[in-house]
């Protein structure tokens, strides 16, 4: 099949079962491999989605501006589309990004505006949204996309991401949460047409998205300091939480004896979907895999990055323990704890 462009390489993005021990008898996981998205994680729909509405009702053109604080995935999908549908990319980061991702941003030509110093109030974090604002005075005519309360995110997601996983089998879709676009997107649609069918979200310790409280962590991706208002918990049956030391673990044993090599935030969500296969009586599920574990081959995968981080890799017993043990509460009952 030949496709216009690189944009329609996005999305469709195949599905396989796992097979483990870990899976009760009977039962199914499905991985949703959303590493097979141009820049290699789901956050190209999520980019493409927020551009296609702003081109749609004018707020972005082409020759035009658009500018975004990022230091991960949806920095690399926006760049690829200001190149593929030529408009300007500004991204707003700060000294602590990988030169890695500092390249891949690089090599589609968007420009890079480097925050030097920490807000007084909150980090780099804020800085960069203090740069952003400036940057948008600079340029009334620019479009901030806004990831977090845009509520453009999920509905890309309703639309395509969502219609993609009712096709499957499955009586539950289990998801990793930082802004909420994709899972909460996905949910509305299953919440709609399918209301049986359990939304199970998971978060990493330390995230402040669920629990009160923030601490940082060392998986990327999912979580964040505060909830975003893409984060409709309406949507969502069931949260459940696990550490860094999981996550981490889950990943290895993926890639070890799957050859399926995900980001921390996969092996979070493999190890939600086994323990709610495991406590729940839901007969299947899909795990939406958010990116690929190239991402980190220095870090997850890296035993001296994980000796210098303290990460002792659980063995299947240890694994298969946790997973009995896993507790799920409704996203009401974990924000009032
Ligand atoms: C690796 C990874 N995991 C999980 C997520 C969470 O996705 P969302 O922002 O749609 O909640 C993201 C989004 O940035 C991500 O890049």
């Amino acid at each position: 099949m030949i496709l216009n462009s690189i944009i329609d390489c996005i999305g469709n993005t195949p599905v396989i079962e796992l097979k483990d021990d870990l899976i009760p008898k009977g039962k199914r996981l499905y991985l949703k491999l959303e590493y097979f998205n141009p820049n290699f994680s789901v956050k190209d729909r999520t980019a493409y989605g927020l551009v296609k509405a702003a081109l749609d009702n004018g707020k972005l053109k082409e020759g035009g501006i658009l500018i975004e604080s990022t230091s991960g995935n949806l920095g690399k999908s926006l760049c690829m589309l200001g190149a593929a549908l030529k408009f300007k990319v500004i991204i707003v980061v700060d000294p602590k990004i990988s030169p890695s991702i500092l390249n891949w941003y690089e090599a589609y030509g968007a420009h890079v505006d480097m925050v030097k110093e920490p807000a007084e109030n909150g980090g780099f974090q804020q800085a960069r949204i203090n740069r952003v604002k400036e940057l948008l005075e600079k340029y009334p005519n620019a479009y901030w996309p806004n990831q977090y309360d845009n509520p453009d995110n999920p509905y890309y997601h309703y639309n395509t991401t969502a219609k993609e996983i009712m096709k499957l089998p499955t009586s539950s879709v289990i998801g990793a949460i930082s802004t909420g676009g994709h899972l909460c997107g996905v949910g509305k649609l299953v919440k709609e047409k399918s209301p049986n069918t359990k939304v199970i979200a998971c978060d990493v310790k330390g995230s402040a998205v669920f629990d009160n409280f923030f601490k940082p962590y060392l998986i990327n991706g999912v979580g964040l300091s505060w909830r975003g208002e893409n984060t409709d918990i309406s949507v969502i049956d069931k949260v459940s939480i696990s550490n860094d030391q999981e996550a981490i673990s889950m990943c290895n044993l993926l890639a070890k004896e799957h050859g399926v090599m995900v980001g921390g935030s996969g092996g979070l969500v493999v190890l939600t979907a086994l323990a709610w296969l495991k406590n729940s009586d839901c007969d299947s599920a899909v795990a939406i895999i958010p990116d690929t574990g190239i991402n980190y081959l220095d870090q997850i995968y890296n035993k001296a990055w994980r000796d210098e981080k303290g990460i002792t890799l659980l063995n299947r017993t240890n694994i298969e323990n946790i997973i009995n043990k896993k507790v799920f509460s409704t996203p009401k009952e974990k924000i009032l704890i």
